[in-house]
């Protein structure tokens, strides 16, 4: 007997201090527990305070008051201390009563290998594994929440096994079998977290906004919160920074969540969030459609602007719970004419009915929500840097809150009747009012540009186009843009513009400058760019200090965007456009250097066959347009070519074709090149600042390309695809170039050169032109 007893002392004692696994066929023991390695964790059995009833548990050791986070039995209790906790040999633990009944497992049909262990982390899971793996759990606490969330928890779902993991109350302080209340993340619509009494939401935490619970915007510098969402999983998880913090979640039995808080020095927990009497946080407090205010005493509910109570007597007597409904109700089949009201340090509605997309813009994401009569609101679906992705709301906008500082912001659905003056938003400055035809693109108002361009003032005029002059303007959010603002007097209609318009709106390219909007206002026409913070080409080139910004590199970077840019606008886009206006002032280079082509004034779609069209009028720059199209007003894709190969020659040289005279043969630029080469100096047009920086080659090469593009016949001249072939080394398609047009046409340098009113007649010739009926 001695023996007996001394033998079971010394297995409990062990036990119980030092091991933390449990292996096939052995047996934990009421009274006996297992302790993680680090002895944070133990797994054993326990009672809730004044109860006498037995479960298998897992709690933090050395806590006060006793911190149970995870029961397994809590259902089917113990009446006795008799329990054993078994690990069987298919892997499964098993806890047996007093007649070896089992009233609990782990009731994974597991695969178990050779040598299933259960092993007590210190994170707090405890798992069934094979003994050699140490990641591939055969079944883990953590996969069955109970009340309590803990570090390292995965809230909600893993969509391939479709396993959800979710916390459930306890029915009382001192039974922890499932109570009324269960929190869990919600898939419908963009997932949110709400605590559901039974299956009605009780409080809507809310979807997560890319860096908290919409419902809870704090952030904490002592954990890290994630939220992961893709085809695989759904769930929410947080970590503590600091591995001597505890900090714990627990969904109590009246339905209200409490964060706790201790520390490995002070073992005594802090209770983080108290249960304050905040009416706003009851699910849809103020019905639909209206925003419940907390003042720190009582809630007070007021209708969305633009919605009036639905009993507005009920309302009156602070009986909210009917909510708002519009005032005007919008015509949707004329929906161009709705906009848009922004609130700012909200709660976001309930997201169940909602869309989102992670990769578009505000401003996509605004378009998206007038395109469809039952989008009632939108916002940004990650509030972070600024803004990302799109959130749209469909009918009635349900439980929205306001905060005083946090929050999200939200722009809310109304028709033009609701749209003041003075509560007009801009959302980031321009509403979207698009008009029938329609013009795929957001209109700025005339306001908005009239500030941002301090009244079109002349210190903010970067250029003169051909159609009119040019501003930068600076938005309220320091947004820059380039404003184009067409001259009443220029031979451009509303015709014309909106084809421009139409045209430029549908074409995206990194080589091509980027149409933002346009306004149309009585007589003011206006088109506005994204602002390019180098200006053109020609202020580069052509300048005797700046020149020397733009190495061979450079050069040859800025030959090849104009090649992709073009090519992309004759062969590749939807439409197929010619520009008929290139020239190096129309080349903007943005923040890199890299080049941008602009002003689409003059282009025309053509059709797939029709390559050669005739207009009654011509348009281009001196120095730029090919011969054919001087002469008799015939455009083809072949016309930009030859324009592309005036620059080229013209970035290489960094010399105006029209400037420009060779001092023996008084051949323009054209002309002097195509001498060169057929001397087989080609190098020496080379500009002078680039010295033996270059790479002879690629100089030789685009030398070649710009007197093929230049070439008198339009059908001599290269495709701009072969010419980016050409570019890219590819030499069976390059032919020898033939004499190129133009090249002997004028004696410039003596006019340039004799008098300050000859110059002012160059500028004016670097202006486009627009002769009407040119035949
Ligand atoms: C565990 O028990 C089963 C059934 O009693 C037995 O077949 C098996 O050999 C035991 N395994 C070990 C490692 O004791
Ligand atoms: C346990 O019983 C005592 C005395 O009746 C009571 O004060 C305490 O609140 C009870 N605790 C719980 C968790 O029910
Ligand atoms: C064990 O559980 C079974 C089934 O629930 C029950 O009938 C039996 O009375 C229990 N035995 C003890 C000792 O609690
Ligand atoms: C329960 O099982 C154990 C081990 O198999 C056995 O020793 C014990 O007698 C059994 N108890 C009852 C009440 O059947
Ligand atoms: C909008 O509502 C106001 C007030 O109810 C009304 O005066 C106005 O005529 C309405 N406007 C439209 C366009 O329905
Ligand atoms: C909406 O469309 C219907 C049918 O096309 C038309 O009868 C009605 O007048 C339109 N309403 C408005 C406000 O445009
Ligand atoms: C508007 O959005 C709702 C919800 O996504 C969708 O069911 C409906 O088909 C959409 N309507 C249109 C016209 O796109
Ligand atoms: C939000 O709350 C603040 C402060 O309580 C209040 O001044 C403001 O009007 C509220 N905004 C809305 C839209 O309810
Ligand atoms: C533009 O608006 C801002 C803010 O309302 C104002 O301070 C500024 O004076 C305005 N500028 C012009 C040119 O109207
Ligand atoms: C802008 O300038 C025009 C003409 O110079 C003037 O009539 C107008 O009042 C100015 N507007 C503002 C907002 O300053
Ligand atoms: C081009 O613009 C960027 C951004 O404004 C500026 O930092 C850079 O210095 C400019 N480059 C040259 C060569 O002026
Ligand atoms: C160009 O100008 C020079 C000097 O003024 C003159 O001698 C020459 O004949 C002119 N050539 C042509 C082609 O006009």
């Amino acid at each position: 007997m001695l023996f007996i007893w001394f033998f079971l002392f010394s297995y409990m004692i062990t036990t119980s201090t030092s091991v933390d696994t449990l292996s096939m066929n052995q047996s934990l023991q009421d009274g006996e527990t297992l302790v993680s390695a680090r002895g944070i964790i133990e797994v054993g059995f326990f009672s809730p305070e004044n109860s006498t009833r037995r479960y298998l548990g897992i709690w933090y050791t050395n806590v006060s008051p006793f911190t149970v986070v995870w029961v397994a039995n809590r259902n089917t209790p113990l009446e006795s201390k008799s329990g054993v906790l078994k690990l069987n040999e298919k892997g499964i633990l098993v806890l047996l009563n007093g007649s070896n009944n089992t009233i609990w497992s782990s009731n994974i049909a597991s695969k178990a290998g050779n040598n299933p262990i259960a092993h007590l982390l210190d994170s707090g899971n405890f798992v069934v594994k094979n003994e050699q793996e140490t990641n591939n759990f055969l079944w883990q606490s953590f996969d069955e929440i109970g009340d309590t969330m803990i570090p390292g928890m995965k809230l909600g779902w893993n969509l391939e096994i479709g396993l959800e993991r979710c916390i459930s109350s306890w029915k009382s302080a001192n039974d922890p079998a499932e109570g009324k209340y269960t929190l869990k993340l919600d898939r419908k619509g963009y997932p949110q977290v709400v605590i559901l009494k039974g299956s009605e939401i009780k409080v809507r935490i809310g979807p997560w906004n890319g860096q908290s619970w919409a419902g809870y915007p704090v952030t904490s510098d002592k954990s890290l919160q994630k939220f992961v969402f893709n085809e695989k999983e759904v769930y929410y998880e947080f970590e503590l920074l600091d591995s001597s913090d505890f900090n714990i979640f627990i969904l109590t039995p009246s339905g209200t969540g409490s964060g706790i808080f201790w520390t490995s020095e002070t073992s005594t927990r802090q209770v983080l969030t108290t249960e304050e009497e905040d009416q706003c946080e009851n699910y849809a407090f103020c019905g639909e459609n209206s925003i419940c205010n907390y003042d720190g005493n009582h809630p007070i509910c007021e209708c969305l602007r633009g919605y009036v109570p639905k009993s507005p007597d009920q309302w009156k007597m602070s009986f909210w719970v009917n909510g708002c409904v519009p005032r005007n109700k919008s015509s949707c089949n004329n929906s161009y004419t709705d906009g848009f009201l922004k609130y700012s340090h909200m709660k976001w509605p309930d997201t169940s009915s909602s869309w989102f997309s992670k990769t578009m813009n505000l401003d996509e994401c605004q378009i998206s929500c007038l395109k469809n009569c039952s989008c009632t609101a939108y916002a940004n679906l990650d509030i972070r840097d600024g803004g990302s992705g799109c959130l749209l709301w469909f009918n009635t906008l349900v439980d929205l809150r306001n905060f005083s500082q946090l929050g999200q912001d939200f722009y809310i659905r109304v028709p033009a009747s609701e749209l003041g003056a003075a509560s007009r938003i801009y959302n980031k400055h321009y509403k979207s009012k698009l008009r029938k035809e329609d013009i795929d693109l957001p209109t700025f108002d005339l306001s908005v540009l009239v500030n941002a361009t301090e009244n079109f003032s002349t210190e903010n005029k970067l250029g003169e186009g051909g159609f009119g002059p040019v501003y930068k303007g600076t938005l309220r959010d320091e947004k820059e843009l380039a404003v184009k603002r067409l001259s009443k007097k220029s031979g451009q209609g509303l015709d014309e513009f909106k084809n421009e318009v139409g045209l430029i709106a549908k074409l995206q390219h990194r080589n091509l400058v980027k149409l933002l909007g346009c306004c149309i206002e009585g007589e003011e026409k206006m088109l506005i760019y994204e602002y390019m913070p180098n200006q053109s080409l020609d202020y580069f080139v052509f300048d005797e200090t700046k020149r020397k910004f733009l190495d061979w590199h450079k050069r040859f970077n800025i030959i090849s965007g104009i090649a992709r840019g073009l090519l992309y606008l004759h062969q590749d886009s939807r439409l197929r456009i010619i520009h008929r206006d290139i020239k190096t002032s129309n080349i903007l280079l943005d923040a890199n250097l890299d080049p941008k082509i602009s002003d689409f004034g003059l282009a025309r779609s053509f059709l797939g066959d029709q390559v050669e069209a005739n207009t009654k009028k011509i348009a281009g720059t001196y120095g730029y347009i090919s011969p054919e199209y001087a002469a008799r007003g015939y455009f083809s894709p072949k016309s930009d070519v030859f324009s592309y190969g005036v620059i080229v020659l013209e970035i290489v040289s960094g010399k105006k074709n029209r400037e420009f005279s060779d001092p023996e043969h008084y051949n323009n630029l054209l002309g002097h090149a195509w001498r060169l080469w057929t001397e087989e100096r080609a190098l020496e047009l080379l500009d002078d600042v680039l010295g033996d920086q270059c790479v002879p080659t690629e100089v030789t090469r685009c030398i070649q390309v710009g007197l093929l593009c230049v070439q008198q016949r339009p059908e001599d001249r290269p495709d701009m695809s072969s010419v980016v072939l050409i570019l890219n080394g590819d030499k069976y398609l390059s032919p020898k170039p033939k004499v190129p047009g133009f090249y002997t046409e004028t004696n410039v340098t003596s006019e340039a050169n004799s008098s300050s009113e000859n110059h002012k007649l160059c500028s004016v010739n670097e202006l486009s032109i627009t002769m009407l009926d040119a035949r």
